[in-house]
C-alpha cells in the first residue's frame, strides 16, 4: 500500500520546502520535488504545512487524586485529531509490584486494546524500596528508559523524599535511564496549605497561593544538585516558574546535564483563570500552579532560545462537575491536573507561531522531534525521513476555529481553552502510513496504536556518551 502526499510544506527543525512524500508499507521512502505518481492514492497538501506526527511525552491517562481516576486510553482519538501520534503515558507503580510488572499490567489491560495512537511509558516510584532501585538499571530492556519521582504532593503514596531522588539518579545513570521529577517543595507546600484553609481560604485560587514559584524553584535547585550529587543527568518536567527554567538554563550551561520541558497551559493560561468565580477556578488547578504572565512570557523566551527542551500537555483528564467538585470546599481535595492533549499543536501554532513567539521550525522540535531524543524513540519518531514511522500531520493554517469542549474528544466535561479562537486545523494524520484523521475527524480503528520501545541514553545523555 502506497500513498503519495503532494505539494504540502514540510516542515523540519532545519527547514521548509515545497514538496512530495512517497509513503510505502508505513514508512516513509521518498521525499523529493514533483515525485511520480506510482499510486492511485494521492493527497493534495497544496496550501498546507505537513508536519512529523506530534509526541506528547507528558500524560497521564491513569494518574490517582485521592478517590479520583482520569480518563484513560479510550480517549486518545483525542490525540489523534490533535495532531499528536505518539502519547508517552507515565504509569502508577501498583503496590507490591515493579515498575516492569506494573507497566505491564497496565499495557496488557488499559492500553493495547484501546490505544488509537502510538505509545510508550515512563514509570513512576510508589514504593522507594531496595528492589525499585535495583530494578532500574534493568527498565532499558523492557523499552521503558524513563522513571518519573514526584517530590511534590506530600501525604500521597506517589510522594518521593530526597534519599529516593539521589538514589533513583545514582542507579539510573550507568545503563542510561533518564531520571524525571516533579520538583515542588511538599512540606512548604503542606504548611501554606494549612494556613490557608485555617484561615477559611478555600478557593481554588489558594491553591496557587498555597504553592508560590519559590516552592519549584527550591525544589528545582534543590534536584539539580542531587543530580550533580550523583552525577547523573536529570529532567525536569512541567516547569511553569521563570526562576525554575533559569536554574535549569544555567545548570546546563555550566556543564551538568539538566534538562526541562514546560507545557501549553503554562504558555497560555495564567493566575486570573484560578480566580474565576462560582467555583470555574477548579478548572484550572494543576500543579505546578499557573503563574502571572511574566512567568508565561519568560516561558516563551526559553522555549525559543531552548533552554527548555520541550512542550507537553501534562493531559490530565478530570471531570469539573464531579472530581474537581470533591474540593468544592477545600482547594487541597480539588484533583490536581487538566485536560489539553487534543490542544497542543493548536494552540502553539495560534500563540506561538502566529504571533512570531516561535518558528515553525522550533514548533516541530518542541512538539516532536525533541520529545523523540529525550524518550530514546528517535529512531523511528519524530522527523519526516526516510526510513521513518509515516506519522504525518497535514495542517491547514488558512482557517479560524473556536476551541470548545463541544468538539473534544477528551471524554472530560470542559476544556480549560473554552472559547479561544484557534488559527488552522489538523486536516489529515497518518499513523504508520494508515489515514486516521481526515477532515478533522477521527476516522482510524480503536486499537491500532502501538507500544514503541524507547531506547536508553535519550537526549538528557548527549554530553556524556
Ligand atoms: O496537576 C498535575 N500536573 N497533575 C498531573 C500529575 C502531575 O503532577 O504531573
Ligand atoms: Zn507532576
Ligand atoms: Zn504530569
Amino acid at each position: 500500500m502506497a500513498t503519495l502526499i503532494k505539494n504540502g510544506i514540510i516542515v523540519s527543525t532545519a527547514d521548509e520546502f515545497k514538496g512530495d512524500i512517497l509513503i510505502e508499507n508505513g514508512k516513509i521512502t521518498t521525499i523529493g520535488i514533483n515525485l511520480e505518481n506510482h499510486t492511485d492514492d494521492i493527497v493534495n497538501a497544496s496550501g498546507m504545512y505537513v508536519l512529523p506526527g506530534g509526541i506528547d511525552q507528558h500524560t497521564h491517562f491513569s494518574f490517582t487524586y485521592k478517590n479520583a481516576k482520569v480518563r484513560g486510553f479510550e480517549t486518545s482519538n483525542a490525540a489523534a485529531i490533535g495532531g499528536t501520534t505518539t502519547v508517552i503515558d507515565f504509569v502508577n507503580q501498583k503496590p507490591g509490584k515493579g515498575i516492569v510488572e506494573s507497566v505491564k499490567e497496565y499495557d496488557k489491560n488499559e492500553v493495547s486494546n484501546v490505544a488509537m495512537v502510538d505509545y510508550s511509558f515512563h514509570g513512576i516510584v510508589f514504593e522507594a524500596t531496595n528492589e525499585i532501585f535495583e530494578e532500574i538499571p534493568t527498565l532499558p530492556k523492557e523499552g521503558i528508559p524513563t522513571l518519573k519521582l514526584f517530590m511534590a504532593y506530600k501525604g500521597f503514596p506517589y510522594h518521593c523524599d530526597d534519599e529516593a531522588v539521589f538514589r533513583a539518579l545514582k542507579a539510573s545513570k550507568d545503563s542510561g535511564v533518564t531520571i524525571m521529577v516533579h520538583a515542588e517543595n511538599a512540606d512548604v507546600i503542606d504548611v501554606l496549605q494549612k494556613e490557608c484553609l485555617k484561615k477559611g481560604l478555600t478557593d481554588p485560587y489558594y491553591h496557587a497561593v498555597s504553592r508560590p514559584p519559590l516552592v519549584e524553584v527550591e525544589a528545582t535547585q534543590r534536584a539539580i544538585n542531587l543530580a550533580r550529587l550523583a552525577d547523573a543527568p536529570l529532567y525536569v518536567v512541567h516547569v511553569s516558574a521563570k526562576e525554575a527554567m533559569e536554574a535549569i538554563r544555567d545548570a546546563n550551561i555550566s556543564g551538568s546535564s539538566i534538562y526541562g520541558e514546560t507545557c501549553t497551559h503554562y504558555l497560555i493560561l495564567d493566575t486570573d483563570n484560578l480566580a474565576k468565580p462560582n467555583f470555574e477556578g477548579a478548572k484550572y488547578v494543576c500543579s505546578p500552579a499557573l503563574r502571572s504572565i511574566e512567568h508565561r512570557e519568560s516561558l516563551w523566551k526559553g522555549v525559543k532560545k531552548g533552554w527548555l527542551n520541550a512542550i507537553s500537555s501534562d493531559h490530565c483528564g478530570f471531570d469539573w462537575k464531579v472530581q474537581k467538585n470533591m474540593g468544592k470546599d477545600d482547594f487541597t481535595s480539588i484533583p490536581n491536573g487538566a485536560p489539553g492533549l487534543q490542544n497542543r499543536l493548536g494552540i502553539l501554532w495560534t500563540f506561538g507561531v502566529e504571533t512570531g513567539k516561535i518558528s515553525r521550525q522550533k514548533l516541530v522540535d518542541l512538539f516532536s522531534t525533541a520529545p523523540a531524543k529525550i524518550n530514546g524513540i528517535d529512531y523511528v519518531k519524530g522527523h519526516i525521513g526516510i526510513g521513518y514511522d509515516a506519522d504525518i500531520v497535514i495542517y491547514n493554517p488558512n482557517t479560524k476555529n473556536i476551541i470548545s469542549v463541544e468538539n473534544s474528544l477528551q471524554g472530560v466535561d470542559y476544556s480549560p481553552y473554552e472559547g479561544m479562537t484557534q488559527i488552522g486545523n489538523v486536516e489529515k494524520v497518518f499513523l504508520r502510513g494508515e489515514l486516521i484523521v481526515d477532515a478533522g475527524k477521527y476516522i482510524g480503528k480503536v486499537g491500532d496504536g502501538k507500544f514503541v520501545k524507547g531506547k536508553p541514553f535519550g537526549l538528557c545523555y548527549e554530553d556524556i556518551k
